[in-house]
């Protein structure tokens, strides 16, 4: 089976660190309820750098890692649900930042799960031959989605970029299962200000719906305790069909990376995974729910600190928007 080989990785974390203290000072909240209901303590937010320019920062800090260089980048996929830019795409914006000339460059919306989805279609590109070296690149702003009015929903999520760089893995096992419940789409979402410049006809409710909708409605909107009980059963499922799938057992995987949407989640999916603590990755307590970013920031984190080793099994595992979700199991 050929598999993938992570040649480097890297993050970006933004400036400004947004504690649950500093929220007091606007919402009605306290640091015990958000740090025993969610466990984070701060969130990153980047009043400074646009989303794309955390991508192409997080993009360099990997081809560092890797050993390479822009020019040998000949795939550029980016996830990211919350891009500067209708169009182009963000992969285009990091094309030119960090110097790389005439690859392809795509952009996929899967959420939080984007980057296990991103991983995916550059092993099966890296499969075919058609490629050698892809960046992946997974940004997220969503300081520019929150309300910071919700109290609900602003407490969890924070901005970053995370970045690999990728090759073929000749003889190394990759599994993975994805899948999406798009008919619970309206547990989680943040509509586009939808505002045509011609005048509006009659006919089309779903049409005029969206042309008013509601100011409120472009920001992040979340049913909680939906997303909750969604993501628990998501990520402890997805988990136990990779592993059918890979003929491996929870025994045999040497690292968890979740998906850092919520302490609780997390331990929650955990305890019905039976996968120990101490395989398992957290970061979420200080940078909050970037999102995509949140797996390959953890990886570069992991990596930075020595504690990947080549020959690990790694199983990431997520979940988001959509609703969708996703596990893969990847040889280190
Ligand atoms: N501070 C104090 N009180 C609060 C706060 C807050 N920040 N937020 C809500 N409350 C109150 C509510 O108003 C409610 O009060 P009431 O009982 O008087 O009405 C009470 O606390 C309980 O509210 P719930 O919403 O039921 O709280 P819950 O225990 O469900 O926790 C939370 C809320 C933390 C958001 C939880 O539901 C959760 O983590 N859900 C998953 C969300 C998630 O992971 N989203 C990311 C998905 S990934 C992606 O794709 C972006």
């Amino acid at each position: 089976m050929n598999g993938i080989t992570i040649l480097g990785a890297g993050g970006y974390n933004p400036s400004f660190a947004m504690t649950n203290e500093m929220l007091t000072e606007f919402i009605d909240t306290s640091d015990e309820w958000i740090s025993s209901r969610t466990g984070i303590k701060t969130r990153l937010m980047s009043p400074d750098k646009a989303n794309y320019q955390m991508a192409a920062e997080a993009a360099k800090a990997a081809l560092k890692s890797a050993g390479k260089t822009a020019e040998e980048i000949d795939f550029i996929i980016v996830s990211t649900c919350s891009p500067d830019f209708y169009y182009p795409n963000m992969a285009c914006l990091v094309q030119k930042q960090i110097g790389a000339t005439g690859c392809p460059c795509i952009d996929i919306n899967t959420a939080c799960t984007g980057f296990i989805n991103a991983l995916d279609i550059a092993r099966n590109y890296l499969a075919t031959g058609d490629y050698k070296t892809i960046l992946i690149v997974s940004s997220e702003r969503l300081s520019s989605h929150v309300d910071y009015n919700d109290r609900g929903s602003c407490i969890l999520f924070g901005d970053g970029a995370g970045a690999v760089v990728v090759e073929k893995g000749e003889d190394k096992p990759y599994y993975s299962i994805l899948g999406a419940e798009g008919d619970m789409f309206e547990a989680l979402y943040c509509k586009a200000n939808y505002k045509p410049n011609f005048p509006k006809f009659d006919g089309n409710e779903v049409f005029n719906e969206l042309i008013d909708t509601p100011e409120k409605e472009c920001y992040l909107q979340m049913d909680g305790k939906a997303v909750y009980k969604f993501a628990v059963d998501a990520m402890a499922n997805a988990v136990d069909k990779v592993l059918q799938k890979s003929g491996l057992t929870i025994d045999d995987i040497d690292l968890v990376v979740p998906h850092q949407a919520n302490i609780r989640i997390i331990q929650s999916a955990l305890k019905k995974m039976k996968v120990a603590d101490e395989k398992v990755f957290t970061n979420l307590e200080n940078h909050g729910n970037t999102s995509s970013a949140c797996i390959p920031v953890g990886l570069s984190e992991l990596m930075e600190s020595g504690r990947l080793k080549r020959g690990m099994k790694i199983c990431l595992v997520g979940f988001g928007a959509g609703l969708t979700y996703g596990a893969c199991i990847f040889e280190y």
